[in-house]
C-alpha cells in the first residue's frame, strides 16, 4: 500500500471493503439507503440516453441501475483495487465499465459526459476545485456533476485530537483541512471542508448550483420504523449538490 489511509488505498485493507459493502447494502439500517440515495434518486431525474461518469464507484451498484434506467453508457472510476474488482463483476455482461484511477488524476476530452456522479468520495479529497475543474471540462454543456459528501458538520469533528466520539460534537467548523476518522476499523484520512467552501468550489469552476440537499430521512424507505426514523432526523448525515455546466 503507497498512501495508507488515504482515498482509495484505505479501500483495500484487509476486510474494510468487506465491512462497508455489507453496512452499505444493509437497507434500512443504512443511512445511504434511508438518507443519501433518496435524495440521489430524486435529484437524478431521467437519464435515458446519458452518458454517466461515477467518481469514486466504489462497487458501481448504481449503474446497473442506471443502464436499467436506460443511460447510455455508465463508466465508473475508483481509486481502490477492491472496488474495481467488486465493480466489475457487478457490471460484467452490461454496458457499463469500472476503472482504477484516482479522482486527483482523471481527465477525459470535452463532452464526453452528459452527467457526473460522485457518491461519498469527494471529502477523501484534498484539492476539490482541480477535481471540479476536471469535470467541469468534460461535461457537455448543460450537462451536471450530483455529489454527495459526508455532511460538513460531521466532517469537522477531528477524532484524533478529540477522542472518541460520545455525543454529535460541532468544533472546528471554519477550521478546514484533514481530520482522521475511525471508519470500519481502520483509519481514514477524510477533508473537512464548509457548506460554503463546497458551493464555492462549484461556482468558482465554472458550474451555477442548482440544487443543494441534505438528505432528509425517507420516511417511505423506513416504511413505519418510527424509532428509526426519529434517530435520522436528528442529524444530518449527508450533503448533496448539484452543478450545471451553462
Ligand atoms: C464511501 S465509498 C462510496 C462508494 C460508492 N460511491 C457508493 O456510494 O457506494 C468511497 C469510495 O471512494 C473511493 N475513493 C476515495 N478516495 C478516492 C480517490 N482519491 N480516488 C478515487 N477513488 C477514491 C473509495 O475507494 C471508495 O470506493
Amino acid at each position: 500500500m503507497t498512501n495508507p489511509g488515504r482515498g482509495g488505498s484505505f479501500y483495500d485493507e484487509p476486510q474494510i471493503v468487506d465491512r462497508y459493502l455489507d453496512h452499505r447494502h444493509s437497507r434500512t439500517s443504512s443511512p445511504n439507503y434511508v438518507m443519501e440515495e433518496p435524495a440521489l434518486l430524486s435529484e437524478l431525474g431521467t437519464v435515458t440516453g446519458l452518458r454517466v461518469l461515477d467518481l469514486g464507484c466504489g462497487d458501481a451498484a448504481i449503474g446497473q441501475t442506471l443502464l436499467n434506467a436506460g443511460c447510455l453508457s455508465y463508466l465508473g472510476l475508483d481509486g481502490s483495487t477492491a472496488m474495481v474488482k467488486a465493480g466489475s463483476t457487478a457490471l460484467q455482461g452490461t454496458a457499463g465499465r469500472v476503472e482504477l484511477t484516482d479522482i486527483e488524476n482523471f481527465s477525459a476530452p470535452p463532452s464526453s459526459f452528459d452527467l457526473i456522479l460522485s457518491r461519498l468520495a469527494f471529502h477523501y479529497v484534498e484539492d476539490i476545485e482541480s477535481a471540479l475543474a476536471a469535470c467541469h471540462a468534460c461535461l457537455s454543456p448543460g450537462g451536471r456533476l450530483i455529489f454527495t459528501v459526508v455532511h460538513p458538520v460531521l466532517t469537522s469533528y477531528d477524532a484524533e485530537t478529540q477522542g472518541k466520539r460520545t455525543n454529535w460534537i460541532v468544533d472546528d467548523y471554519f477550521l478546514k483541512g484533514p481530520r482522521q476518522r475511525n471508519w470500519f476499523g481502520g483509519t481514514v484520512t477524510w477533508f473537512h471542508r464548509t457548506i460554503e467552501d463546497y458551493v464555492r468550489a462549484l461556482t468558482t469552476t465554472g458550474f451555477t448550483l442548482t440544487s443543494l440537499r441534505e438528505c432528509a430521512p425517507s420516511e417511505e424507505r423506513l416504511n413505519g420504523a418510527a424509532a428509526e426514523l426519529a434517530r435520522r432526523r436528528r442529524v444530518p448525515l449527508f450533503l448533496l449538490l448539484t452543478g450545471t455546466r451553462p
